[in-house]
């Protein structure tokens, strides 16, 4: 019964390892503007890399740049041409580490805050695996930990 019940837990465990990647709303109900404080709004937060940022706000009002620790610090605003200003932009968190966006927009970093800085993890899930590789990871799939899962249950059951 016992390892029945471990079963369960484990199959529960591969099924959260699947699940989908989460899409931050920058600010919540907020959205991206000024005289917010988005450090407190990522302060509960854990950013995965696979997530993504909506930057949502009314175009033209603001925008966003992807900057480095020191623009981010003193709000250089970087060429123009790299500005994302759709109104509703999307950033997927491609690598691990801290990233920086700040808004170009006249003063709204330097006098208004209108900047974030997020620390990106490790993703809690790898890719798919490539259908030619032999996968060695042991989170290389959900198969792949439900079989280690099975395996751990097998090994109990004997004990
Ligand atoms: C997105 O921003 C626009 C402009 O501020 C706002 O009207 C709209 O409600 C926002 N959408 C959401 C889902 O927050
Ligand atoms: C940071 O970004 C600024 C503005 O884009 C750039 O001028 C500077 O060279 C960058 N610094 C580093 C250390 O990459």
């Amino acid at each position: 019964m016992a390892s029945y019940n471990l079963f369960i837990v484990l199959a529960l465990a591969s099924v959260t390892a699947t699940m989908a990647s989460t899409e931050f709303w920058v600010g919540g109900s907020s959205g991206w503007t000024i005289n917010v404080d988005y450090q407190a709004w990522a302060a509960d937060k854990v950013f995965h890399v696979g997530d993504s940022l909506v930057f949502n706000y009314t175009q033209g009002a603001h925008n966003v740049f992807k900057v480095n620790g020191t623009a981010f610090a003193s709000c250089i605003k970087p060429a123009s041409n790299e500005a994302l200003t759709s109104g509703h932009d999307v950033i997927t968190l491609a690598s691990t580490g801290k990233k920086w966006y700040i808004c170009g927009v006249k003063t709204h970093c330097s006098e208004f805050k209108q900047k974030l800085v997020i620390n990106v993890e490790e993703a809690v899930e790898a890719p798919a695996p490539a259908p030619t590789s032999s996968a060695p990871g042991i989170f290389a799939s959900s198969y792949q930990v439900f079989l280690a899962a099975a395996v751990a249950v097998g090994i109990i059951a004997v004990m």
